[in-house]
Order: structure tokens, then C-alpha cells, then sequence
């Protein structure tokens, strides 16, 4: 895409829900900046807004129409201004977003990022309003790779290995919104980490609904190892692990490869064998106890964070004092927790036993009131230890210390100096608060 003229073009990304967007709206951006595009931060400053999108729940889809209604006023003020909206609600509402919002100019679903600056010239050309939400088969590494100044400066970074998802849980719009289970080939994940670590990135976090099903020419576990071996990456994570698909191979990885970060996101969903059931997850509490307590004897450094949705349809009292009761015997380092919300499509929201919202909500607060003791307790816990952590650059709260994550993925800032952005850094944790903890740096 050539420049239409000689001032520079801007765009504004806002970015909703996962990770998966996060990289994707990255991705946007490289591909925009490739084609002459840059980046404001100012939505009043830009010639392109993209709005990308999450649909999981039902709030997070609202946000989407409050949000791109806001635009209108901006687009009244300037009609050359391109409007579109991608991700997970452009897939699911495909071009009838143009019929309820007029504004808008151009609808992207999840395969078709690639086609954004195409898509985009053929406003600007005139050739009227478009949407693109066809699904495509192939993973093209051209589609996936990153290289933007969007990850200038940085220190760590996400890298997709797959996009979709097979296992269609019942409450579940993911199978729907991003099509399929397909993994990047090996040697295109490998070529890429390469390339990040060379323009100074330090941990990468691999990225998929279900990384432990990838299959990309070699085993998850080799891909880690691969990946753990390239010069310059200091420390891999991945998200997400599906609890059935957690191979005793991967658990003991954890002891082979010293860059495998000790923190794992394990989402249980419930803890009533019943409702695990009924959510088609595929596994009992037994089964995820046991994988739990492996991880725990093994590394009883790791920590473990977890997702619960409350309110699924037909869940009883009894069956949230069984996830209450989980929670309190797990004792997760962290957690996101959820109102049930029914989707379209899916097969929960049409079984007939739906949670009244009051007690959704109910169960809700209970739920959270539990996990923000344990998660206190946890990173209290942490005071006096001495760990390592990757220092990421200035806090956002006071710019003269430095943040950055230990191993086990808790937030430490500490006082630094700045050239020490992008190391491993012996920090002495001193104080513990909800969310972070403080600490000093070791000489
Ligand atoms: N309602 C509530 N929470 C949901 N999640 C996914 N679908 C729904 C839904 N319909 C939650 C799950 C998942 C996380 C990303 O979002 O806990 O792990
Ligand atoms: Fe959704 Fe289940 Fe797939 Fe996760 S594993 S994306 S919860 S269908």
C-alpha cells in the first residue's frame, strides 16, 4: 500500500480480552507500519481506529458497540476517518456490524488480520464498506510472525504456536470465533524466536488454547526444549494448559530445561465432577488433583493459577462448595474468576437449568473474597526469599525503580537502575501486597 499522501497516516488500536488479541492487535500493528502507517496513542489524532474485539463473555461484547459508538462523534468531525472492528465479535457478527452501526467501514475477522491493509485501500479507493470473515485452513507463518516497533524496547514478548481450538467446552464461543486447531510448523516458531531474541527479547511466552495438544512436527516438550536452546532467551512460559492434555513428559520438563519458567496456568473451571461433566472439560477433580500435587512435590516453587467460571448452568450450592472446597485445597497462587455467561451457539446456553444472576453473583463474591486471602498469603510468603527476576524497565507507578517478574510470573518492583533493563536481577523481596511485591536488589 503506497502513502496517499506525503503526511504520515495514523492509526489507533484498542485492544480487547486475551492474550491471543494482544499479539493479534501487535501484529495489526506491524503490518500497518510495514505499509506506511504509525502508531498514535490519540484516537482524535488517527486516520484509521481499529477496535479488536472479545466476545468470551457477554460484558466484554458490550463494551465492544459502547466503545465503537464513541467514535461516531470523530467520524461526523473528520468522514475520511476509516473505522473497523476485528477480532472475536467481527467473527461472530460478521458484516451485520455494518448494518447496526454505520460508522463503521470495514469488519475483520480472526483470519483474515493479513488482509487488513488491502482491505483498508479499498475504503480509502472508495469501493465502499467491507467485511472479511471468511476462514481460512492454512497457518501461514507470514500471517504470524511479528516484526514491529511495537516490540522495540521490550524485553519479553508472546509468540502464537497454534490458533482454534477442538475441544468445544459447552459454555465455550472460542471453537466458534477462532475456527479449527491448527499449529505453526516448528521451524517457523524456531526461525521467529530467533529473530526476537537477536533485537534484544529475553523471554518469550508461547501462545495457544491449548498448547498441549500443538503438533507441528514435533512434540510440544521438543518444541520447548528448541525453543529454551536458542542464544539469548532467557525464559520461555506458554499458555494455555488444558488439564487433560498435561503429559507427565511436560511435568518433568520443568527439571530438564532451567529456562522453563516454574508457573503454570492450569484452568479447572469447577470443582464438582458433575459440572466438569456438563462443561465437557474431559477430566474429574481427581484427575487434577493428582497432576496438582505432582507439580507441587516436584517444584514446590511453581506457581499455580487457575480459571473458574461460577453459575454454570444446573450448578448446585453443593456443586460450588465443591469448587470453594478446591480452591482451599489447592491453594492457587492466583486467580480469574467468572460469572457464567451464556453465549450464542454453544450448548450450555440452551440447557434449561441457567443460575439466577443473583446467586451467580453471590457465588461470585464468595469465590473471590477466599482466593484474595490465599493469594496474600502466597506472596507473603515470598518475603525474605531472594529471586530472580527478568527487570522489564520502569515501574508504571514511580519511574525511578524498575519492574519486572520473577520465574514463578509475581510482579517485584524494586529500586534499579535503568541499565538493568533486560537482565536477571537477585532481588531481595522486603514487602507483600495483593497484586506485587517490593523488594531490593542483591550486588
Ligand atoms: N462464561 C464465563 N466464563 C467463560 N470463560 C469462557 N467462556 C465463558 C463463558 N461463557 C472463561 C473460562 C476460560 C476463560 C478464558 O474465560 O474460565 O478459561
Ligand atoms: Fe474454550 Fe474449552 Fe477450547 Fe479453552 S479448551 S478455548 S475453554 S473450548
Amino acid at each position: 500500500m503506497e502513502s496517499t499522501s506525503s503526511r504520515d497516516r495514523y492509526v489507533f488500536i484498542e485492544t480487547f480480552g486475551c492474550q491471543m488479541n494482544d499479539n493479534d492487535s501487535i501484529r495489526m500493528m506491524a503490518l500497518l507500519e510495514a505499509n506506511s502507517y504509525r502508531k498514535t496513542d490519540r484516537p482524535e489524532e488517527a486516520d484509521l481506529i481499529l477496535v479488536n474485539t472479545c466476545s468470551v463473555r457477554d460484558k466484554a461484547e458490550q463494551k465492544v458497540y459502547s466503545t465503537v459508538g464513541r467514535y461516531k462523534s470523530l467520524k461526523e468531525a473528520k468522514p475520511e476517518l476509516v473505522i473497523g472492528i476485528s477480532g472475536c465479535v467481527a467473527q461472530q457478527a460478521g458484516a451485520s456490524l455494518l448494518k447496526r452501526m454505520p460508522h463503521v467501514d470495514m469488519v475483520v475477522g480472526t483470519h483474515n488480520i493479513h488482509r487488513i491493509p488491502a482491505l483498508v485501500n479499498e475504503v480509502l479507493a472508495g469501493q465502499g464498506r467491507v467485511a472479511s470473515t471468511e476462514f481460512d485452513e492454512a497457518i501461514h507463518t507470514e500471517k504470524y510472525s511479528v516484526n514491529s516497533t511495537a516490540l522495540k524496547g521490550k524485553v519479553k514478548c508472546f509468540v502464537n504456536i497454534m490458533r482454534g481450538c477442538d475441544n468445544f467446552c459447552t459454555y465455550c464461543i472460542v471453537p466458534y470465533v477462532r475456527g479449527r486447531e491448527v499449529s505453526r510448523p516448528a521451524g517457523d516458531i524456531l526461525g521467529e524466536v530467533r529473530a526476537l531474541a537477536e533485537n534484544g527479547i529475553r523471554e518469550v511466552t508461547l501462545l495457544g488454547q491449548n498448547v498441549n495438544s500443538y503438533d507441528g512436527e514435533v512434540t510440544f516438550p521438543e518444541l520447548l526444549r528448541r525453543v529454551s536452546a536458542i542464544d539469548g532467551i532467557d525464559r520461555v512460559r506458554f499458555v494455555t494448559s488444558h488439564p487433560k492434555d498435561l503429559s507427565e513428559e511436560l511435568i518433568h520438563l520443568f527439571g530438564e530445561v532451567p529456562e522453563l519458567a516454574r508457573s503454570m496456568h492450569l484452568p479447572v473451571q469447577s470443582g464438582s465432577d458433575r459440572v466438569l461433566e456438563r462443561m465437557r472439560r474431559g477430566y474429574t477433580v481427581s484427575d487434577y488433583v493428582a497432576k496438582v500435587r505432582m507439580l507441587r512435590d516436584l517444584y514446590p516453587d511453581m506457581a499455580i493459577t487457575t480459571d473458574v467460571i461460577v453459575g454454570f448452568p444446573g450448578e448446585s450450592d453443593d456443586d460450588f462448595e465443591d469448587t470453594l472446597s478446591l480452591v482451599s485445597e489447592v491453594e492457587y497462587d492466583g486467580m480469574f474468576s467468572f460469572k457464567y455467561s451464556p453465549r450464542p451457539e454453544t450448548e450450555a446456553a440452551g440447557y434449561p437449568d441457567q443460575v439466577p444472576d443473583e446467586t451467580r453473583q453471590e457465588r461470585l463474591e464468595r469465590l473471590q473474597s477466599i482466593q484474595k486471602d490465599i493469594t496474600l498469603k502466597k506472596n507473603t510468603a515470598m518475603v525474605g526469599r531472594t529471586v530472580k527476576v527478568l527487570a522489564e524497565g520502569p515501574s508504571k507507578a514511580d519511574a525511578s525503580e524498575l519492574t519486572g517478574r520473577t520465574s514463578c510470573n509475581r510482579v517485584v518492583n524494586f529500586p534499579g537502575d535503568a541499565a538493568l533493563k533486560g537482565s536477571m536481577v537477585d532481588v531481595l523481596i522486603t514487602e507483600a501486597y495483593a497484586n506485587s511485591l517490593r523488594g531490593i536488589c542483591r550486588a
